[in-house]
C-alpha cells in the first residue's frame, strides 16, 4: 500500500519490488551547467529543458505513474538575477500555453503548487488557473508543477490553516495536519529523481518526501530523456522499502 496524505508513515506497508511508483517527483536540475558546457547563456539551458519536460511527462504517463510532480521554480529561486527570473516567467508561460491542448488530450490533470508571490506576472498566474480549470476533471495522471514552491512555506501554511480552524492542540495528529497542506489529496512521494548529480532536497515537498526513495542521476536535466526515467523506475523496483520494518526474505516476503 503506498503512503497517502491521509496515512501516517507507520500505517504504510513496505515494499517496492516490481511496482511502478505511484508518485514520482523530479527536481529538474542542471540547466545552467548544460548551457555553460556549451558556452551558452544559462537561459539556453532553461529553453532546452522544455523537450525533457514533455518527454518525462509522456514516459511517466505511459509507464502508469499516477502522480508526477515537477519542481520548476523554488521560493529561493527569486534570488537569481532578475533577467533570468524574467526569462523563466516568460518561458513557463509559453510552455504552458503551447502544451495545454496536448496535456488535456492525454487526460492529464494539471496543478500548480505554490504560486503565491506577488512578483509572479498576473498573466502567468491566469494561465495556470486556466490550465487547472481546463484539465480539472481529467482522470489520467495528475501533473503537479511546483512553481514558486517551498516545502517549509507549505508546512507553515498548513499550521496557519489548522490554527484558524480552531482545532484543539491535542486533536492534531499527522493525518489532520496533512489535511491542511495545499492539495491534501496528493499522496506521499514514492520516488524523487534529482538530475545533475546534486544531492540536496532544496526545500522540495518536505512533508510528502518523508519516506521517498531517492535517485541522483548525473545527467543534466536538458539531456534527461524517457530511457533515463524508465531506468530510475527500474532501479526503484529493485529497492526494498521497509518503512522502519524488517527486510524482505529471498521470496520477497516479510517475516510475520
Ligand atoms: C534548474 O536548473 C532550473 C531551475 C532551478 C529553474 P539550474 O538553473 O538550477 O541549473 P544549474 O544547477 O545552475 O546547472
Ligand atoms: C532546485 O534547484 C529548484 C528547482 C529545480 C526548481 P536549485 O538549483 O535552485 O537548487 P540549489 O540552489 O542547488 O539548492
Ligand atoms: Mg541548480
Amino acid at each position: 500500500m503506498p503512503l497517502g496524505a491521509g496515512m501516517t508513515v507507520g500505517e504504510a506497508a513496505g515494499g517496492a519490488v516490481g511496482r511502478v511508483p505511484r508518485h514520482v517527483a523530479c527536481v529538474m536540475d542542471g540547466n545552467g551547467r548544460w548551457a555553460a558546457r556549451r558556452s551558452l547563456p544559462r537561459t539556453s539551458g532553461h529553453r532546452a529543458a522544455e523537450t525533457t519536460v514533455i518527454d518525462v511527462i509522456e514516459a511517466a504517463r505511459t509507464a502508469g505513474v499516477e502522480w508526477l510532480s515537477l519542481y520548476a521554480f523554488s521560493t529561493e529561486n527569486w534570488r537569481r538575477p532578475s533577467t533570468e527570473v524574467d526569462f523563466l516567467m516568460r518561458l513557463v508561460r509559453r510552455v504552458v500555453r503551447k502544451h495545454a491542448p496536448l496535456l488535456h488530450a492525454r487526460g492529464i490533470r494539471c496543478r500548480f503548487l505554490g504560486v503565491a508571490d506577488p512578483r509572479i506576472p498576473p498573466a502567468l498566474a491566469r494561465d495556470f488557473t486556466d490550465l487547472m480549470t481546463l484539465t480539472g476533471e481529467n482522470r489520467g495522471m495528475t501533473l503537479t508543477v511546483a512553481f514558486d514552491h517551498g516545502g517549509r512555506s507549505d508546512i507553515v501554511a498548513a499550521a496557519r490553516s489548522l490554527i484558524r480552524s480552531g482545532v484543539p492542540a491535542d486533536a492534531v495528529d499527522e493525518r489532520s495536519f496533512a489535511a491542511h497542506l495545499p492539495f491534501p489529496d496528493t499522496p506521499d512521494v514514492d520516488l524523487v529523481i534529482r538530475t545533475s548529480g546534486e544531492q540536496r532536497i532544496s526545500n522540495f515537498m518536505l512533508w510528502q518526501v518523508a519516506y521517498a526513495e531517492w535517485m541522483f542521476p548525473p545527467v543534466l536535466w536538458p539531456d534527461f530523456r524517457a530511457p533515463h526515467f524508465l531506468q530510475c523506475l527500474h532501479t526503484y523496483q529493485q529497492r526494498d522499502r521497509r518503512f522502519g520494518g524488517v527486510p524482505t526474505d529471498a521470496n520477497g516476503e516479510r517475516p510475520a
